[in-house]
């Protein structure tokens, strides 16, 4: 008997996963919005960068730890918010949350969960305390819901529980238009629920025929006139440290800071909102400029190799955050699968690094990349 083969890399755990999957749920995870033209320039734009390896420095002993809002990392990879992960695993967020725990990480818990915040959070502190670490590295994503005192009682919650930053997304006042989730009309299979917001009202994904139900929650229950002033609100209701996701211009990044911002997300959604967009990275240098040392940036969309992240670092990136190859390893070995997809992109940061004469992090300065 020949034994199972095992992916060594991001890619091969995409094509892998597509066998774990169901129609309905590939499309979800894998889409994005009308052409999908920014989707892909996430990861064209990455062979625009070209790396520019410094020589004979003494690589011997690495170091991939950093440290984001005060919080120590294992590595600058952190685990970005994504909705329904029980589409891929029975075990869904927590498998993830177990994963980002034992190797060292933060997992950002989405509004939109399969498993509520409370589950997450407890299985991320178990995880920490058999490793003895306590550092509760998990982060609760916002959307903000029409009804206030809804979305007062998710923060509220996210605190009591533990979660160490709140991160609001700011670039979904309505959902991008995913084609393939309005072909298939897009709902949660019986049995799966919003686990965060049954507790707190009767809120569910409808069925909307020739529509995603997705789209239909979003037009239904989410607030698109949110602006600037709603973060000082959000402030007034809780202290943890407000981290903004997905800004792709520098003057909006410095407006999220003006009003309270640690932390700036440069980010499209991974391609799943305004198609045309530009590329996260290729944005990413201007919110560096246009912030400075005022907040700590960070970026997502389309890292898929530890050379991206490299890059990512060099253009002023504290660290990165990781999307669907987090599904593709939860749906192909549930916390195992993430785990390795971790894992392998950590080694693959390491010999990047080493082969670039950087020892630490801090060893990754903007000469390291030029743009063509
Ligand atoms: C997302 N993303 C997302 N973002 C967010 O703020 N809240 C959410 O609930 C979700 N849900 C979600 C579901 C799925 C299936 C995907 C693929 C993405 C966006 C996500 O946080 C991140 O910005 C991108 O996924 C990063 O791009 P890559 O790594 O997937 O290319």
């Amino acid at each position: 008997m020949t034994a199972p083969i095992k992916p060594i890399n991001l890619f091969e755990y995409e094509t892998l996963a597509a066998k774990h999957l169901s129609q309905m749920a590939l499309d979800y995870y894998a889409s994005g919005a009308w052409d999908e033209i920014t989707l892909r320039d996430n990861r064209a734009a990455f062979e625009r960068y070209k790396l520019c390896p410094r020589m004979l420095v003494d690589v011997s002993r690495r170091d991939l730890s950093t440290t984001i809002l005060g919080q120590s990392l294992q590595m600058p990879i952190l685990i970005a918010p994504m909705a329904f992960q029980c589409l891929a695993h029975p075990e869904g967020e927590i498998a993830t949350a177990k994963a980002a725990a034992k190797l060292g990480t933060v997992m950002v818990l989405s509004t939109l969960a399969t498993k509520s915040l409370e589950e997450v959070a407890l299985a991320s502190k178990q995880t920490e305390q058999e490793a003895s670490s306590i550092e509760n590295r998990f982060w609760f994503q916002l959307y903000v819901h029409r009804d206030r005192g809804l979305t007062k009682a998710l923060v509220e919650r996210a605190d009591e529980a533990g979660y160490r930053a709140l991160c609001l997304t700011v670039d979904a006042p309505v959902l991008g238009r995913r084609e393939r989730d309005r072909r298939n009309q897009f709902a949660l299979p019986a049995g799966m629920e919003l686990a965060n917001l049954v507790t707190l009202t009767d809120l569910e994904i409808p069925y909307n025929p020739g529509e995603s139900g997705l789209f239909t929650y979003f037009l239904e229950q989410l607030n698109p006139a949110l602006t600037w002033k709603d973060l000082d609100w959000l402030q007034s209701i809780s202290h943890l440290p407000l981290v903004v996701k997905g800004i792709l211009r520098g003057d909006d990044a410095v407006r999220a800071v003006e009003h309270g911002a640690r932390a700036v997300i440069v980010s499209n959604h991974g391609g799943r909102q305004l198609d045309g967009a530009r590329a996260s990275i290729d944005a990413l240098s201007e919110v560096v400029a246009s912030v400075g040392d005022k907040a700590e940036i960070l970026v997502d969309g389309g890292i898929r190799r530890g050379t991206d992240i490299l890059k990512a670092l060099a253009l002023g990136a504290k660290a990165v955050l990781l999307g669907r190859p987090v599904l593709w390893g939860l749906a192909v070995g549930g916390e195992a699968g993430v785990g390795h997809v971790l894992e392998l992109l950590q080694d693959e940061l390491d010999i990047a690094m080493a082969l670039s004469g950087c020892a630490k992090l801090q060893d990754v300065d903007p000469s390291l990349v030029v743009r063509l």
